[in-house]
């Protein structure tokens, strides 16, 4: 499915949206967050996969400090989204049911949004 992915500039709010109308946050537009535009690492940001037995394994090869870590990742198919959220310290692993062609998100509260495809 389709997702869109919105932050609110003056607060920093992140949300999801299933359509793409403007949505307000602290009474302002909130701006459309495109994946893999930030000017950062691709591999220190982009998720990494496994799949083993209708299982899938995601992980971001990213560092997970106070000032610095993965927020989160989402995988998103046809139908169903799951999504994991982290502290800076923890690892930046997740196992999901994987249920065919998805999109995988991961978050870095500096920069931004990044995804991969799965077919
Ligand atoms: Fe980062």
């Amino acid at each position: 499915m389709k997702i869109n992915f919105k932050k609110c500039k003056l607060c920093g709010n992140v949300i999801w949206t299933l359509n793409d109308k403007d949505i307000k946050c602290c009474n302002e537009d909130m701006i459309d967050l495109e994946a893999n535009s930030v000017e950062a690492s691709f591999e220190k940001h982009i998720p990494n996969y496994e799949i083993n037995n209708n299982k899938m394994t995601i992980s971001v090869n990213h560092v997970m400090e106070e000032k610095h870590y993965i927020m989160w990742i989402m995988m998103v198919s046809d139908s169903l989204v799951y999504f994991k959220k982290f502290n800076p310290l923890d690892e930046a692993k997740v196992t999901f049911d994987y249920n065919g062609p998805c999109t995988i998100y991961s978050y870095c509260n500096l920069h931004e949004l990044w995804s991969i495809n799965v077919d």
